[in-house]
């Protein structure tokens, strides 16, 4: 996702009413600019002494953030999956059978309408805030399929995942199938993806176990890939410590979690990424985040936007998610939806505003980062273009 792009000229961001900066040495700064030069960070102080720049943006004491990093999303897929959402409302559990009826609808779509679809939730999520976001496979589940939609992905991002252990495809052996994504499969992915992930649910029909989720993150590691784990969503499980002891760089969910999980995140370098707005579509209870901060865990927050278990693109509706059912902080929540998902990602050039990184900022109608919460389902937050 190209938050800022290259332009050959220079742009000052001035009248900034407050600068949540992300960087521990400044912290929030109040009647602020920030220079931008070719889609990089090159000043940030007062704005009375901000320099000369080609271009001026006037953020007429509006506030300004870094811009969202969602580090955890789903967004090549056709169709969608109202009628369940619906069901569920009325009593029906998710258990990620559903996701059958994705794959179905992605396969039989074009590439051409697979990018379009792409481009417009691409469009949606900048116009909420959000610069960077990560892609993951998973709807195609044939060598060709994920190969397709990793190549999709990578056209809008440099966060791609591959994910061909989302489900066993219906009518397909389980065992085959983990040999398929283990060997060929990820020979063709691997190529194309930063990461590589797996639904690690044990006791799913669909998803994987903890031993065969350790199989797809071996070989995904050895082909020189970084893990990342879908853990712990539906139910207690393998899925966070696997993801500590394998090195991933975050484990997502994190909806239930022993004690043992709580500790050996905190002994570890995983992040915990939490997807609330899973909860809210799942009507499942809502991760600890209270409890995992306290245990000196490090979160992110990110949307986990998909058809099923949440159709949401909004990072301000997380945010607000996090702070009224989660026991975060405003602020908390918001520097979780932007340094957290940086550090999920592994990145220090996004969610932060320092000289050297990315000049991927979002500005806000409000004085303040906390109406991200405060203010929900207002349309606040959007991604500046500095370019
Ligand atoms: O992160 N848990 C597995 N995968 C997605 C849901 C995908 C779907 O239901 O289509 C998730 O919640
Ligand atoms: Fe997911």
């Amino acid at each position: 996702m190209s938050g800022a792009m290259s332009g050959a000229v220079s742009v000052v961001v001035h009248d900034i009413g407050e600068l949540l900066t992300n960087d521990p040495d400044v912290g929030i700064l109040r009647d602020a600019a920030v220079v931008a030069d070719a889609g990089r960070i090159v000043w940030v102080g007062p704005s009375a002494s901000a320099p000369a720049a080609d271009r001026r943006i006037d953020a007429a004491g509006r506030a300004v953030i870094p811009g969202f990093v969602d580090s955890h999303a789903h967004l090549v897929f056709a169709g969608d999956r109202a009628a369940e959402f619906s069901a569920r409302m009325a009593g029906q559990p998710y258990d990620g059978g559903g996701i059958a009826s994705t794959v179905t609808a992605t396969r039989a779509a074009s590439d051409d309408e697979l990018r379009g679809l792409l481009a417009g939730r691409i469009a949606e999520l900048r116009s909420q805030g959000t610069t960077t976001v990560e892609i993951k496979s998973g709807y195609g589940l044939t060598v060709a399929d994920e190969a397709r939609a990793l190549r999709l992905a990578g056209e809008v991002t440099e966060e791609t995942t591959f994910l061909g252990a989302h489900v066993v495809p219906p009518g397909v052996d389980r065992r085959a199938y983990v040999d398929l994504v283990t060997g060929p499969m990820l020979d063709a992915c691997a190529p194309l993806a930063r990461w590589v992930d797996v639904f690690c649910e044990p006791g799913s029909a669909h998803a994987f176990d903890g031993e065969e989720s350790r199989e797809v993150l071996t070989a995904g590691i050895g082909k020189g890939l970084m893990a990342r784990v879908h853990g712990n969503q539906l139910g207690q499980g393998p899925g966070v410590r696997l993801a500590v002891e394998l090195g991933a760089a975050s484990v997502d969910h994190c909806t239930h979690l022993a004690d043992a999980d709580v500790t050996a995140l905190a002994d570890g370098e995983t992040i915990a990424t939490l997807l609330p707005a899973v909860e809210f579509s799942t009507r499942s209870p809502y991760p600890d985040a209270r409890r995992l901060l306290d245990a000196g865990v490090d979160i992110a927050l990110a949307t986990d936007c998909n058809p099923g278990s949440s159709y949401s693109s909004s990072m301000p509706f997380v945010i607000a998610l996090a702070v009224r059912e989660m026991g975060l902080t405003p602020t908390e929540a918001v520097r979780a939806a932007t340094a957290g998902g940086a550090r999920a990602l592994r990145r220090d050039d996004v969610g932060v505003v320092r000289v050297g990184a990315r000049a991927d900022l979002a500005v806000l109608d409000a004085p303040s980062h906390v109406h991200l919460a405060y203010r929900p389902g207002v349309p606040i937050a959007r991604a500046l273009d500095v370019s």
